[in-house]
């Protein structure tokens, strides 16, 4: 089965849609950071840098009066929840192997608990190398969200990450 690259990912229209709302440089940062979490975790960097570059593309847009209203936001939020579903079947109809949308759904679901009751979630290897990813890009008030890129750089980065990945699932055996 051939592997289904970033790139492929980020051409799709269902990523074109959707992934530029919480900012397409946070996502490609994101993945960047868990390619190299990946590493000191033994996660698969495939797995990890697909989940990374998804994990906001749930995101709705709360504005009012032309700004973003951060209670709304807050009180309304189920961006995690979304993105799990949109990065599924984005994945799905890509041609992913099951089995890895399934594990990206599921770390893209928790990737965040700030719409889960108080307690302690037992994340999965996968599940925090993308929890660590996406709050080693985090910037005081959300500025991470609104940090900007262009095309042509986005797509030399996400090429540069699929050749490391690939690089590093040639030394893998599973
Ligand atoms: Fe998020
Ligand atoms: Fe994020």
């Amino acid at each position: 089965m051939k592997r289904v690259t970033l790139l492929d990912v980020y051409q799709h229209p269902i990523a074109q849609k959707y992934i530029t709302r919480s900012g397409l440089a946070h996502a490609i940062s994101t993945a960047q950071y868990a390619f190299d979490y990946s590493q000191e975790f033994d996660v698969n960097p495939d797995l990890a840098v697909k989940a990374a570059f998804l994990h906001d593309i749930g995101h709705y847009t709360w504005y009012k009066n032309g700004s973003w209203d951060y209670s709304l936001y807050k009180q309304n939020d189920i961006h995690a929840i979304k993105g799990a579903e949109r990065a599924h079947k984005l994945l799905i109809r890509l041609g992913e192997n099951p089995v890895f949308a399934k594990k990206i759904a599921l770390a893209i679901l928790l990737h965040t608990d700030s719409y889960l009751p108080d307690g302690n979630l037992q994340l999965e290897p996968l599940q925090e190398v993308v929890a660590l990813a996406d709050k080693a890009d985090e910037e005081p008030g959300g500025k991470h969200h609104y940090k900007t890129i262009s095309n042509s750089e986005a797509i030399f980065k996400l090429e540069s990450l699929d050749k490391k990945v690939e690089g590093k699932l040639n030394l893998r055996i599973s």
